[in-house]
């Protein structure tokens, strides 16, 4: 039996049902505020899978190097290993504000300490992800098939002001990606760049740093509060009930836009859809393949309050590595890059006049244009990267040739 926990407090507990399923009961007189998901209220009967774990629960479980590292590091001393023993093992330490311990256990959220600026400075040089995993697998509750764990380093950030941390403050802080060599060389500089075209395109994004080597990204957490508690975090996957598995499944029209605005409820809404509508665009232009259910997601203060679009994450160019590579999710009936008219089509239907949906056109064409002198120099400064980093270019203008119509 597992026992969840929601923004610090006892929510409920977790069960095995028969031999693959599970089963979430809400104990009576559990307030309306502890609810684990916004797609799963506080009610009396117990919620119940037949298979697997139910989407709020399985979000987080470590995918690719991560949950491999901890399988070979974990089932030969439990003698087996499922979901329910990863939920165990990195439940103390997650992305959002659930928290898993065992039924008797108390919430004890106590990250090692790891200096960003060490992995920056990337001072260990190759061993620096060996020791990384090494030390922060256990405390990293996060899905995604890099390699990456979380770490904690509450004194460095870009973003927070973070003396207002309070000092018994011990979670993860920040998130750190690196890349397989053989599949996908200078991943995190690649992350790196696209990131910047979205900042520069007005779209919310955390404070991030590539290392000086290129070997690792550094992202801070955007769940963090000032204060050291978490926000409310929900991926696509979970707003569309479906598990890890069916990430690659759905449609940008209904499965992210219309779904986003299902539960959309703030004031804010209607720009946020326009971000979101900024994004998926975005994403066509840089040729990001990769942009499933997983890589959107919502943030939230209170479950029962008014859900954002998340900051972004996650923007790399992928065809790069996969020069066949189509989207991960249908706009328009497929997955073939769509053209400015068809983005257009999707803006003016589901998002804006068409003067706004120009406009917005005009911003990630301009923001790509900001980037690529960035990026040049980079290919200057660092031989490794010129393949990738002449691909990239190479890529985005492909992009931007097809699904803006051209430079705005
Ligand atoms: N800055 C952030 N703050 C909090 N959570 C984040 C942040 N960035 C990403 N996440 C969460 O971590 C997950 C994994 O991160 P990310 O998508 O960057 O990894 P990935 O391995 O590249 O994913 P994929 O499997 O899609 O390639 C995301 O799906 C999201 O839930
Ligand atoms: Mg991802």
């Amino acid at each position: 039996m597992i026992k969840v926990w929601t923004d610090g407090d006892e929510a409920g507990l977790l069960d095995k049902k028969g031999v693959r399923g599970s089963t979430f009961v809400y104990p009576s007189e559990t307030s309306k505020q502890r609810a684990v998901s916004l797609t799963m209220p506080v009610r009396t009967s117990s919620y119940n899978m037949d298979y697997g774990l139910v989407p709020i629960f399985d979000m987080n479980l470590p995918e690719g190097a991560l949950r491999e590292r901890l399988r070979l590091a974990f089932a030969k001393a439990i003698g087996k290993f499922d979901d329910f023993d990863l939920l165990t093992i990195v439940g103390r330490s997650q992305v959002g504000r659930i928290r898993y311990t065992g039924e008797k256990e108390k919430l004890n959220e106590d990250v090692p300490f790891q200096s960003v600026d060490e992995i920056l400075a990337s001072r260990r040089g190759g061993e620096l992800y060996a020791y990384l995993i090494e030390k922060f697998a256990q405390y990293s509750g996060i899905s995604g098939i890099q390699p990456k764990v979380l770490v904690r380093d509450e004194k460095s950030s870009a973003g927070l002001s973070r003396e207002r941390i309070s000092p018994s403050y011990r979670g993860a802080t920040h998130i750190v990606k690196f890349w397989e060599p053989n599949e996908f060389p200078q991943l995190a500089a690649n992350e790196y760049f696209c990131l910047s075209v979205a900042k520069r395109c007005g779209l919310d994004i955390p404070p991030f740093k590539l290392a000086l080597d290129g070997t690792a990204l550094v992202v801070d957490r955007f769940d963090l509060r000032p204060d050291g508690s978490y926000r409310g975090f929900e991926d696509f996957c979970v707003l569309n009930a479906k598990g890890t598995a069916e990430k690659y499944s759905g449609t940008y029209e209904t499965s992210v836009i219309r779904r986003f605005q299902e539960f959309a409820r703030s004031p804010e809404a209607p720009s946020d859809v326009e971000n979101l509508f900024t994004l998926i665009t975005l994403n066509c232009v840089l040729r990001n393949g990769d942009a499933h259910l997983k890589n959107f997601g919502v943030l939230y203060d209170e479950v029962l309050g008014e859900p954002r679009l998340a900051p972004v994450y996650d923007l790399v160019t992928t065809s790069i590595y996969l020069p066949k590579d189509t989207m991960a999710l249908t706009l328009n009936g497929t997955t073939n890059w769509p053209d400015a008219k068809a983005l257009r089509r999707v803006g003016q239907t589901r998002v804006g006049t068409p003067a706004k949906i120009r406009e917005i056109f005009e911003r990630i064409s301009e923001g790509l244009s900001q980037t690529v002198p960035d990026v040049r120099s980079y290919i200057q400064e660092h031989p490794d990267f010129k393949e990738v980093g002449e691909s990239m270019l190479r890529e985005w203008e492909k992009g931007r040739s097809l699904s803006l119509g051209g430079r705005q």
